[in-house]
């Protein structure tokens, strides 16, 4: 049980979790200034911005996507809420839900994050501090921390969306330095139903952003160009008043139309129609981007109305009760971006498969399976927020100058225990040597 005390620590969380807003479009034609020639930008490590589906694919061979993320800490709060939405559904291949976890650091419990890496979901990038105009450490730092405390391949942290949704152009500069595969910070803010829309599928830098242009400097115009570096725009939903009417983040927090109070049947009413113009289009992803605590029923102080929950899986049931609609984390979709497969093959997809870890249920083991990790946690006992990891406790707190604090010796006897035992599951990649160890089964205690 934690502490009252503590809980109330973490109620800042709530304050971070109030970004993400736009309130009409973001982009314009000509401040885009965007050019790019498909004949010379090919797939799969180019691909120019464009409405279209990829690989020339006709929209009725498209699978209709719908990107689920959530930002900030990964707590057994946050978990529970994303639960509530996912942990019931399948994709049309039979295979749980994955999704995308852009994590801070802050409050985040390590232990958890191996859990749900180890799921299949994608974990990636939102800064150690949540700080909108992030420095290098502050990017880097989390990749550093996110391997020493929760065991996380930093060849698997390949994305990253800046807190505030505030990033820049340095930041795009930063993100391709530190080898990220794309960025999701930028806005689509005009309606697939407009001549002018900015609703691109994915796309590289390879000559600049073509989203997002009217508020952020040194962006767009050819700006910046960062070949291979992928940007995965978010997708707003429209309310009836169209572009001027956008709703990007938790759009179940705001009123539509206009209302001066939230209405989930109407919230519902424009989720559809949105999802109805992108599936009877070409079929350009839309996403469900969350700050799950918001919609947590178990983060003490935080009320969410059951009509919300509701209205949340009613948009999921409806939208997969149609044929070809896949619930992706963004590393699933860039990945069939990358590899456009027509929907009637997308059964060879591997990206799209079902992750099932093949361990003897008796090892004793770090590999994110909470049955293997029992005895194995230790509990680092910090006082804004107590953690668990199984990788030992650092002496000091992570922060962005010192994301690895020395470890204590339990955990070097863990982390330092090589094996070609069968078990093995999760491969850290120590970042002073560059060598991938593969974590196994100390000695039972
Ligand atoms: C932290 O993780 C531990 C171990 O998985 C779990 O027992 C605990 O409930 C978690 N607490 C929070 C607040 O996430
Ligand atoms: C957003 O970025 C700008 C430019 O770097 C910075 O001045 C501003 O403080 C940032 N806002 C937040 C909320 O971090
Ligand atoms: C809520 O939205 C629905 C659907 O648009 C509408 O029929 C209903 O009148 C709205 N309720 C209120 C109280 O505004
Ligand atoms: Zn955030």
């Amino acid at each position: 049980m934690v502490p009252y005390a503590v809980l109330s620590a973490l109620l800042p969380l709530l304050a971070l979790a109030q970004d993400g807003g736009i309130t009409g479009p973001t982009t314009s034609p000509d401040a885009a200034g965007y050019s790019c020639d498909p004949s010379r930008c090919q797939l799969p490590n180019c691909h120019c911005a464009s409405t279209s589906p990829p690989g020339g694919l006709d929209p009725s061979e498209v699978p209709m996507f719908v990107v689920f993320t959530a930002d900030d800490a990964i707590q057994s709060y946050t978990l529970d809420a994303v639960n509530q939405f996912l942990a019931h559904r399948r994709n049309p291949n039979g295979c749980p839900i994955k999704m995308t976890y852009y994590t801070s650091l802050t409050y985040t419990n390590y232990t958890l994050v191996t859990d749900w890496y180890v799921a299949g979901n994608e974990i990636a990038d939102h800064t150690m501090t949540h700080v909108g105009s992030p420095p290098a450490d502050e990017i880097n730092g989390n990749l550093i921390t996110l391997n020493a405390l929760a065991g996380i391949p930093m060849s698997a942290i390949k994305g990253f969306r800046a807190p505030y949704l505030n990033y820049t152009a340095d930041t795009l500069k930063q993100l391709y330095e530190s080898e990220f595969t794309y960025d999701s910070s930028s806005t689509a803010s005009v309606p697939v139903t407009d001549p002018n829309t900015d609703a691109y599928w994915p796309y590289t830098l390879d000559n600049g952003m073509a989203n997002n242009c009217l508020t952020i400097p040194g962006t767009c115009k050819g700006e910046p160009k960062l070949p291979g570096f992928w940007e995965v725009p978010m997708y707003a939903f429209f309310d009836r008043n169209g572009a001027a009417g956008p709703h990007l983040m938790d759009p179940w927090l705001d009123t539509a139309n206009g209302a001066s109070s939230v209405n989930d049947s109407a919230t519902l009413e424009y989720m559809q129609n949105t999802f109805t113009d992108h599936y009877r289009g070409n079929r350009q992803p839309i996403g469900l981007y969350t700050h799950p605590i918001h919609v947590s029923r178990t983060y003490p102080g935080v009320t969410v109305r059951a009509s919300t929950i509701n209205m949340i899986n009613a948009f999921l049931d409806w939208a997969q009760e149609q044929q070809n609609v896949w619930i992706v984390s963004t590393e699933q979709l860039l990945d069939w971006v990358q590899h456009p497969i027509p929907v009637s093959q997308l059964d060879s997809v591997a990206s799209l498969k079902c992750t099932t870890p093949q361990v003897d249920e008796n090892a004793q083991i770090c590999n994110g399976i909470p049955r293997n990790e029992a005895g194995l946690l230790s509990h680092c006992a910090f006082s804004d927020f107590p953690f668990y990891t199984c990788y030992g406790c650092p002496s000091e707190h992570p922060t962005p100058a010192n994301p690895n604090p020395p470890q204590d010796s339990e955990s070097t006897l863990l982390a330092s225990a090589v094996s070609t035992s069968p078990t093995i599951l999760l491969a850290v990649k120590l970042e002073e040597t560059d060598v991938t160890y593969l974590l196994s089964s100390p000695s039972p205690r």
